[in-house]
């Protein structure tokens, strides 16, 4: 299973990125492609094609382009829950301790990361950002134990 994560614009300028990638690393999960990228208008839109309308869609789009920021997919056994589980609350303030928005994130607007809500969501955003022949095939050494 494969899931979309994207540390967001404020994620990349605050230097999150390392500490981010390693909560899902630590966890026992595959990052099997990654990039640092900054997204055009185009592909915001796609991306948030389901916010489309809602009050905070243009403040969402002009946030998401404005700078940097690292696209990724992770796998593993069941890792949108698990990777959902991680991320925490949309809100940052409301977001539990322990999890990336809870430790690192006080809002809703500029909330670090996003990450894939559904199976049916990482089938349609991951395309977005990368082409199958970027997404590789490897093993953890500790495959094993986990
Ligand atoms: P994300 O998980 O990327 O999905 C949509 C994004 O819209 C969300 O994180 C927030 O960054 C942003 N957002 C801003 N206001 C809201 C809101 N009221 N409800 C949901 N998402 C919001």
């Amino acid at each position: 299973m494969r899931t979309l994560v994207l540390i967001k614009p404020d994620g990349v300028a605050r230097s999150k990125v390392g500490a981010i990638i390693s909560r899902f690393e630590d966890k026992g999960l595959k990052v099997t492609a990654l990039k640092l990228m900054k997204l055009d208008r185009e592909r915001a839109e796609k991306h948030y094609a389901v916010h489309k309308g809602k009050p905070f869609y243009e403040s969402l789009l002009n946030y998401i382009t404005s700078a940097p920021l690292v696209a990724m997919v992770v796998e593993g056994n069941n890792c949108i829950e698990i990777v959902r589980k991680l991320v925490g609350a949309t809100n940052g303030a409301k977001a539990e301790p322990g999890t990336i928005r809870g430790d690192f994130s006080t809002g809703i607007d500029c909330n670090l990361i996003h990450a894939s809500d559904s199976e049916e969501s990482a089938k349609y955003e991951i395309p977005i950002f990368f082409d199958e022949r970027e997404i590789l095939t490897y093993e953890r050494a500790d495959r094993d134990w986990l």
